[in-house]
């Protein structure tokens, strides 16, 4: 199964993909881990990328196109994957399509997580990941045992640099023009799964499934 996670920043799209990939048993493809990591590794992409991410913009289409591209040849994802944060404006999803019609494949699901602007903004504000093995929480809806330390791997947490409230405005603005459209976009060829993403990450999670297994 080929999906795409769709929603604004906050959504919930990294929590859900991973529950998908321990029941689909297919990889999670992230976007914005990838360039996360290049970052932290100050590579030539991290270096470049950095800038945009710092001020809640997008990276240029062709450095992201160009991650999946490689991405997706690798061993892992041929039985199918999960696209969270790809594609985020119509050119990359223009991209994927023409990479996914040289194998003769297509995507089978979009699921547009829709969750209303003052809750996103509650969530990303409350976001904290583990520096030692990247687990997710959220200091009031998820938050660890022992404040500020990861349960599974008892290293410190921290705060996305893009999770500070101002640079938050800009990539909520960011995906309201540039990455809403793609709902339509993807409507049109009639793969949208719409999903309402309050309630618990569970709730939702089964909300997916249900609509995944009901064709
Ligand atoms: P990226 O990492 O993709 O960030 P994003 O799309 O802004 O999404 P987030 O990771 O912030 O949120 P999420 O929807 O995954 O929510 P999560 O599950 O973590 O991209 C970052 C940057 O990289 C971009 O701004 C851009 O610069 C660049 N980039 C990446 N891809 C790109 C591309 N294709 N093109 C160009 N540039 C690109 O949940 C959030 C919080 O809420 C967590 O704390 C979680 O515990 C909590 N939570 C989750 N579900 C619930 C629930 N049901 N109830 C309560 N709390 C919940």
């Amino acid at each position: 199964m080929r999906l795409i996670l769709l929603g604004p920043p906050g959504a919930g799209k990294g929590t859900q993909a991973k529950m998908l990939v321990e029941k689909y048993n297919i990889p999670q493809i992230s976007t914005g881990d990838v360039l996360r990591i290049a970052v932290r590794e100050k590579t030539v992409l991290g270096i470049e990328a950095k800038s945009y991410m710092n001020r809640g913009a997008l990276v240029p289409d062709q450095i992201v196109i160009d991650i999946i591209k490689e991405r997706l040849k690798s061993p892992g994802c041929e039985n199918g994957f999960i696209l969270d944060g790809f594609p985020r404006t119509v050119a990359q999803a223009d991209a994927l399509t023409r990479m996914l019609e040289m194998i003769k494949a297509s995507i089978d699901y979009v699921i547009s997580i829709e969750v209303d602007f003052h809750e996103v903004v509650k969530r990303l504000t409350g976001r904290r990941i583990c520096r030692g093995c990247g687990k997710g929480y959220h200091i009031n809806f998820d938050p660890p045992k022992q404040e500020g330390i990861c349960n599974d791997c008892g290293k410190d947490l921290f705060q996305r640099d893009d999770d500070k409230e101002e640079t938050i405005k800009n990539r909520l603005e960011v995906y309201k023009r540039q990455t809403e459209p793609l709902i339509k976009y993807y409507n049109d060829k009639g793969i949208v799964k719409k999903i309402k993403g309050l309630g618990s990450m569970e709730e939702i999670f089964n909300d997916i499934c249900q609509q995944l297994e009901r064709d």
